[in-house]
């Protein structure tokens, strides 16, 4: 019998395009795999939205049955106005939020690092954000995202009330505070905790248990944070974190604040892992359904979630190292998406700017 050689194996990749900009950002970032990688094996499927119109469902079962067996996911984004009055079940995000949760990708990876040419493109003063690399650790298939009961009812005064619940168990608590112990160890090993313990009996459990899991990563300083303090710590004074590790709905939050210290949102990639590395890589932005089609898009975040693959679920981290220097020489080449513009720069659509990283891939 031939015994196949696990690295040799070909691999598939299953691209989620999804709403609004999504086509085109995850366009840019196939080109570049494809580059890199001339044997991958690559198949689409519909989700959100683009789910919903061809099966009725934003996460179809064949898109479901594909991401299975796929060894790594590239996704778009969800979202757009025309699905608002859909039943919520029914909406894109639902989407999203389904495929997290049924492939178990419960570790959410967000780095906001700034790239030494973005420097002004920051809301933020230079000395500030100048080196910025600080990495968000997010639990993803848990806490009021998908905490029962939940729900909108008429309470016992006739009026319509919402709600939803926050909900921790310990062992979620555990594996992600794992992940991001892990993490913590192959970076400065400073893992700052953000809950709101004073007011949260869910997050007041969450640290207990990250400081119980910190016994097993002496190596590591552990310190806690309050929500609303890592806000505002966020903005004062970024560079004092390394790695954050928090909750979904927190980490929700804090990370799209983060990625206005990297220059723009359309620079922050993310990894979603399940316990083995298989994961589902997507920049952190949303659909934009404004822009979408009229190649505005910054595909940066796209093309550097395609380089986490590569790191964290392919185990090919040169290929990773050449993603992340294209786009640093192109910056340098002074070509900016909108977002990013400066003064001196030059601007260029998401399709001319997936061309120039990929042009810059194998030029030292
Ligand atoms: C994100 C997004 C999603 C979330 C939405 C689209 C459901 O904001 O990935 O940060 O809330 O997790
Ligand atoms: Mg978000």
């Amino acid at each position: 019998m031939v015994k196949i050689n696990e690295t040799n194996k070909k691999m598939n990749l299953l691209t989620l395009p999804g709403d609004g900009i999504g086509p085109e950002i995850v366009r840019q970032a196939t080109k570049i795999i494809k580059a890199l990688s001339p044997d991958i094996i690559i198949d689409s499927a519909p989700i959100g939205g683009a789910g919903y119109d061809a099966d009725g469902d934003p996460l179809p079962k064949t898109t479901l049955d594909k991401a299975v067996k796929a060894d790594a996911i590239l996704m778009g984004s969800v979202g757009d106005w025309k699905y608002d009055k859909l039943p919520r079940e029914k909406r894109p995000e639902r989407g999203l939020l389904r495929i997290r949760s049924e492939l178990e990708l419960f570790a959410n990876l967000r780095p906001a690092m700034l790239f030494d040419d973005l420097v002004n493109a920051s809301s933020l003063k230079p000395e500030i954000v100048s080196g910025l690399d600080i990495l968000i650790v997010r639990e993803l298939t848990g806490d009021i995202y998908f905490g029962e009961p939940r729900g909108i009812h008429r309470n016992n005064k006739d009026q319509r009330e919402g709600f939803n619940t926050m909900r921790y168990s310990e062992n979620e608590i555990r594996r992600i505070g794992d992940v991001a112990f892990q993490l913590a160890r192959l970076r400065k090993r400073r893992l700052c905790s953000v809950d709101k313990a004073n007011v949260l009996e869910a997050t007041e459990l969450w640290r207990e248990v990250m400081i119980e899991t910190s016994q097993d990563y002496p190596d590591v300083t552990l310190s806690h944070m309050y929500v609303d303090n890592a806000a505002m710590q966020l903005v004062k004074d970024p560079k004092q974190f390394d790695v954050l590790v928090t909750g979904n709905i927190f980490g929700d939050i804090l990370s799209d604040e983060a990625s206005m210290l990297t220059g723009s949102i359309g620079m922050l990639p993310s990894a979603s892992l399940d316990k083995n590395n298989k994961g589902l890589f997507e920049p952190s932005h949303g659909s934009a359904p404004d822009i979408a089609g009229k190649d505005l898009a910054n595909p940066i975040a796209t093309i550097m979630s395609a380089a986490m693959m590569y790191k964290y679920s392919l185990n090919q981290s040169d290929k990773s190292d050449l993603i992340e220097k294209a786009i640093e020489k192109t910056l340098a080449q002074g070509f900016r998406t909108k977002d990013i513009m400066s003064k001196q720069s030059i601007e260029v659509g998401c399709e001319e700017m997936g061309d120039l990283i990929l042009g810059n891939l194998f030029n030292e």
